[in-house]
């Protein structure tokens, strides 16, 4: 393996100094999954966030993530690389116009998937991840009606593998409509006998090519089980250095989009190791919030820590 290049050996000087801890998404370049405390998932990494005795949590994924992070842990310091690292998706729900949605709906259960802002969490009933929607989903009441924000796709495929029918929000990722079924039946025939895993953010065309479909940190479990040696990975392609460094005798293969043979998210590839010391060195981009807000929005993600346990 790699040593740790100076810039690197740098920022683990000035985590120590500040008793900082790094988190950091699966969709994260290489160099800074390799300086990480903590890598994972959305759901790993709000447990993470949860759990840590730091005072300063640097967070190395996009905004909503260390938004969550500050929610639950409203006495740390949060600091974003990359303050501009936002989500496509989490922009598709507004939380003005869900106001006026669940305004022209009395009665509705709102689960919001964790990729949303602050207000839209604080007007949700619970909130879920793709690693635990549908165990999110079979806890809602029997009786009330829902309404799944603001991911389409994840909610499609949450309300076919529970069988709970629910309203969707038109909202989408950006980066991961844009894998194709016919580009991805090339990839196939060109590895037959590859299983496919796919993010369940995937349109349902791709999700119905998928052997498993789940989050990035249920992909690392599915390739370490498979009895397959190559594998064909449906998701930002970040998630080939995680697979890679824990299942190194293995083979993954990019899921294609159309133009190109892998699919990088713009706000995940924001962050570099220059702004991860920068933001350690001056202790800024800080994420703060109004603490009404706050305490509103801790309600649902507070209900999902525990039910999902
Ligand atoms: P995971 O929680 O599965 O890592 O997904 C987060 C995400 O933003 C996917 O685009
Ligand atoms: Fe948001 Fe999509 Fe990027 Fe995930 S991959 S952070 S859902 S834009």
């Amino acid at each position: 393996e790699q040593p740790l290049s100076d810039l690197q050996k740098e920022i683990v000087a000035l985590k120590k100094e500040r008793n900082a801890v790094i988190l950091a998404h699966n969709y994260q370049i290489e160099p800074i999954q390799k300086i990480a405390d903590y890598l994972g998932d959305s759901l790993g990494l709000a447990y993470a966030a949860k759990e840590t005795a730091a005072d300063v949590i640097l967070f190395c994924g996009v905004h909503f993530m260390a938004e969550t992070a500050k929610i639950i842990n409203p006495d740390k310091t949060v600091l974003l690389p990359d303050e501009d690292a936002g989500c496509s998706l989490s922009d598709s729900c507004p939380a003005d116009k869900l106001a006026a949605w669940q305004d022209a709906h009395p009665g509705i259960y709102t689960v919001a998937y964790i990729n949303c802002s602050a207000a839209v969490k604080a007007r949700s009933d619970l909130i879920c991840t793709s690693g635990n929607a549908v165990k999110m989903i079979e806890k809602v009441p029997k009786d009330r009606e829902i309404l799944f924000v603001p991911d389409q796709n994840l909610g499609s495929w949450v309300a076919r593998q529970t069988g709970r029918p629910m309203q969707l929000w038109p909202g989408s990722c950006y980066a991961h409509v844009l894998f194709t079924a016919r580009a991805l039946e090339k990839v196939r025939n060109q590895f037959p006998g590859a299983p496919v895993v796919a993010h369940p953010e995937c349109t349902e065309a791709v999700r119905d090519l998928a052997d498993e479909v789940c989050s990035t940190e249920k992909m690392v479990t599915f390739c370490r089980e498979t009895p397959a040696d190559k594998i064909i990975v449906v998701t930002e392609t970040g998630m080939i250095h995680r697979l890679q460094k824990e299942i190194p005798d293995k083979t993954f293969i990019a899921g294609p989009t159309e133009t190109c043979a892998c699919n990088d998210c713009r706000f995940m590839k924001m962050n570099t190791l220059e702004k991860v010391r920068d933001a350690l060195r001056n202790m800024t981009p800080e994420i703060s919030m109004d603490e009404e807000l706050r305490r509103k929005a801790a309600v649902p993600i507070e209900r999902m820590l525990e039910w999902s346990r």
